[in-house]
């Protein structure tokens, strides 16, 4: 098969990490598609900020628009982030004809209706596992292992930077700054730490995964959302004094009155297994008619995790591209009610 050829727009923490492991992977990505990938450029808002890859520096461009209205693509990599310019973008790329994988949550949350509805359109693939818990499969889980059941409620951990914070105050009486400032140097927190304290990120990972899990559509407008940031030492330790540890919450349900998603802290008794998850870990407990109750555990931020996830949609949309088809379905949806409120 030719090469399939791949552009990736961003590259900060997670796309220089793809780059790299795209690279090291070549020959067995190569062989697990069917086709070689070839890096077509490298759409990057500051082209002097040094970057830790091995590439002919002439793929880097600051022209993002120019590169994904090429129509030579067959994927297009979207680790950029926020709702614009990456919708422009990314609904250029599929008008082209390439498939796209992202990792864009606050895009998803805010307006996914729009990007699987042109890849409708267009007939091409999104696939987005990176968007939600860095590198635990569970978009796909959710997408396709189960859509046979009903899923009744998600609960989970699903913010790294946060459950980072509250584990260093809680088992090093770390200040929450302090706690912070290694969060960010560690990788794991947003461009703007800010999404993570006051529960954003965690909202628009709640409205995806709702979103898949019922079937419907959620946005991050219709999520009940409460941060961390007004949480004092004094209270991780008295909630520590009692048994309990403070975990930042996603909660996704349906109820006699609709979907309910909300995220906010919340006080876990030391022995739920959610108590457990430490440092930059995410833990998404899901409840099923019929399978029951699952947990997905894994690192849910950083580069590489999150790399892993990125590169898992590239070999599937690669497949596709190479074998004919396409795996999307979250047009088909029912319009449930979702109420944007806390309470149960
Ligand atoms: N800032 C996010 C987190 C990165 O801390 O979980 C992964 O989405």
């Amino acid at each position: 098969h030719r090469p399939l050829r791949l552009a990736l727009l961003g590259c900060g923490t997670v796309g220089s990490e793809v780059v790299r492991q795209l690279r090291a992977r070549h020959d067995d990505l190569a062989a697990r598609i069917g086709a070689p990938l070839e890096l077509a450029g490298i759409a990057v808002r500051r082209p002097e900020l040094r970057r830790d890859v091995d590439v002919d520096p002439t793929l880097f461009t600051t022209d993002a628009a120019g590169l994904v209205g090429r129509e030579d693509l067959d994927i297009v990599v979207e680790v950029m982030g926020g709702v614009e310019p990456a919708r422009s973008l990314l609904l250029t790329a599929m008008s082209r004809g390439a498939s796209v994988v992202t990792a864009n949550k606050a895009l998803l949350a805010e307006d996914g209706a729009t990007i699987y509805e042109a890849a409708d359109i267009y007939g091409v693939d999104v696939y987005f596992e990176a968007a939600v818990a860095g590198g635990i499969p569970l978009i796909r889980p959710l997408r396709e292992s189960l859509a046979g059941d009903t899923v009744q409620r998600i609960l989970g951990i699903v913010n790294g930077t946060t459950n980072y914070i509250l584990t260093r105050m809680d088992e090093e009486g770390v200040t929450f700054a302090d706690a912070l400032a290694e969060a960010t140097e560690l990788g794991y927190a947003e461009a703007d730490p800010s999404a993570d304290l006051d529960g954003l990120d965690a909202a628009a990972k709640a409205a995806i995964l709702a979103s898949l899990a019922f079937h419907t559509r959620v946005t991050i407008g219709d999520v009940h959302r409460e941060g961390i940031a007004g949480l004092s030492a004094a209270a991780v330790s008295a909630a520590r004094d009692m048994g309990y540890v403070v975990k930042l919450l996603a909660i996704c349900e349906r109820t006699a009155r609709g979907i309910g998603v909300r995220v906010h802290p919340a006080m876990i008794p030391r022995t739920h297994p959610l108590a457990g998850v430490r440092d930059a870990y995410n833990a998404v407990f899901v409840e099923c008619d019929a399978a029951g109750q699952l947990m997905f555990y894994g690192r849910g931020a950083g580069g590489p995790p999150t790399a892993s996830a990125v590169l898992g949609d590239i070999v599937a949309v690669g497949r596709n591209r190479v074998r004919g088809g396409i795996g999307t379905g979250e047009s088909a949806y029912a319009d449930l009610d979702v109420r944007p409120i806390g309470e149960t």
